[in-house]
């Protein structure tokens, strides 16, 4: 049966024209592009950090304290602090377990470059391991052989908001005498096995990035069980001082410098903007998960691969709908990243992975041929818009859109594949008759 396009998505006679790289008319007006990832703003969030503003203090304080205290009670930790990225939060994680020179850190290679860049950082040897071919996990399968007398922890990241294995690799963990740390930049609302994401190891690390769950302009958390490892990090994230600012002016305790920390605190206009967001969390995640359905089903019959199915007792995030596109389809990710431009659509690129990139290559002389999952869905994966501000009708346009673009590029190969593309947009122009 041919999916619902709704009337205001694109009409059946865009679906029979052109895309708009070879000259039809644009999905979307140039004046209201559909921006990958927009963040959701609305006017809690302006008076909140107007509030701020008008408060005569903007720098870490009380609103950074409330956060926190907020953040930790909806992970269901003690411990929760704020820090000014989702790097600064796994460069602190490892810094403070005391990882460093001369260790070596089990870390997917399918990632973003920063959870990477943090092992570098703490002067500590990232070991690269590839993903599972389904769902761009690390594939726990892999990790004992990269193993070595100087490991001394795993960093796993739940890719697009998909729980690791995390049975598998919390058993390596405990039985290796691992640090486990979780990059939960995708995974704020995801949990495995009923175990929240980011509580299933020493410490979990979150992301409030524009395109994330929920933002605080840049910004992200850390959440721990370990009391002392809390101070740690809170004392490491405000350059190595016992104290604060804004406990100076309420305490005469003694600031004292105890390490060369960082400059990785977040300021209470950014704790503004979580503390309007957090309470918008639930209902962000529905609304995502009902742009994700309507991508699988719209999207079935084009010759992608579709994101794998969340696995039972898991809850998927619903953070990025990324596809893989197949043999069949009929453009490479870089003419269609162009053909969803020329639409005025978005997209993005999760990840082209750590081992492709020119800095990790000449460093540490990575082969492509030893990460083959992750080197063949880094060169054919593209993320299609999924954000809570978008509408279902939004998602039904872009699935027309990429119709549009994979018949016009099909039939003008003559293959198969254009024949089954082209009876697919029959079938909806049929559809709307
Ligand atoms: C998987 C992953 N880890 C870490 C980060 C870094 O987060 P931030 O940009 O807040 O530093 C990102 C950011 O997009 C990410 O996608």
């Amino acid at each position: 049966m041919a999916p619902e396009i709704q009337p205001d998505s694109a009409g059946v006679s865009q679906l029979q024209g052109l895309p708009a790289i070879a000259g039809g008319l644009a999905a979307r007006d140039s004046q209201r592009p559909l921006v990958f990832g927009a963040p959701e703003i609305g006017t809690a969030e302006i008076d909140a950090v107007t509030a701020c503003l008008r408060s005569g203090w903007i720098g870490s304080g009380p609103r950074v304290a409330e956060f926190e205290r907020e953040f930790a009670r909806y992970k269901g930790v003690p411990y929760a602090a704020a820090v000014s990225s989702g790097t600064a939060a796994l460069h602190l994680a490892l810094v403070a377990m005391g990882i460093g020179s001369g260790d070596e850190v089990i870390v997917p290679t399918m990632t973003y470059c920063s959870t990477v860049h943090a092992i570098v950082h703490a002067g500590a040897k990232p070991v690269l391991v590839d993903c599972e071919a389904s769902t761009s996990n690390i594939d726990a399968g892999r990790i004992e052989r990269n193993i070595s007398p100087r490991t001394k922890a795993i960093v796993v990241v739940h890719m697009a908001g998909r729980c690791c294995d995390m049975d598998h690799i919390g058993e390596i963990a405990r039985r290796r005498g691992l640090r486990l740390i979780e990059d939960c930049a995708h995974a704020l609302e995801s949990s495995y096995h009923g175990s929240a994401a980011g509580t299933m190891g020493d410490v979990g690390c979150f992301s409030f990035y524009p395109t994330k769950s929920i933002t605080t302009g840049d910004g992200g958390m850390l959440i721990v069980s370990d009391k002392r490892l809390h101070r740690r990090i809170k004392i490491l994230s405000m350059q190595g001082m016992t104290t604060d600012a804004w406990i100076r002016t309420r305490r005469t305790s003694r600031n004292r410098t105890v390490a060369a920390g960082f400059k990785y605190n977040m300021t209470d206009i950014s704790a503004a903007l979580g503390l309007a967001q957090l309470p918008q969390v639930e209902a962000r995640w529905r609304q995502r998960q009902e742009i994700w359905n309507e991508y699988n089903g719209q999207l079935k019959d084009l010759p992608v691969g579709l994101p794998a199915e969340p696995e039972p007792h898991t809850r998927h995030a619903y953070h990025l709908y990324s596809v893989v596109l197949g043999e069949r389809f009929p453009l490479t990710r870089r003419e269609l990243v162009a053909a969803l431009r020329a639409e005025n659509i978005g997209s993005g690129i999760h990840f082209e992975p750590v081992h492709r990139q020119p800095y990790y290559r000449r460093r540490f002389g990575y082969q492509a041929a030893d990460f083959p999952a992750a080197t063949r869905i880094g060169e054919r994966t593209i993320s299609l818009p999924l954000c809570a501000s978008m509408k279902v009708s939004e998602a039904a346009e872009v699935s027309g859109a990429l119709y549009r673009i994979a018949h016009h590029f099909s039939a003008n190969q003559g293959s198969p594949a254009a024949r089954s593309l082209r009876e697919r947009v029959e079938s909806y122009a049929l559809s709307k008759r």
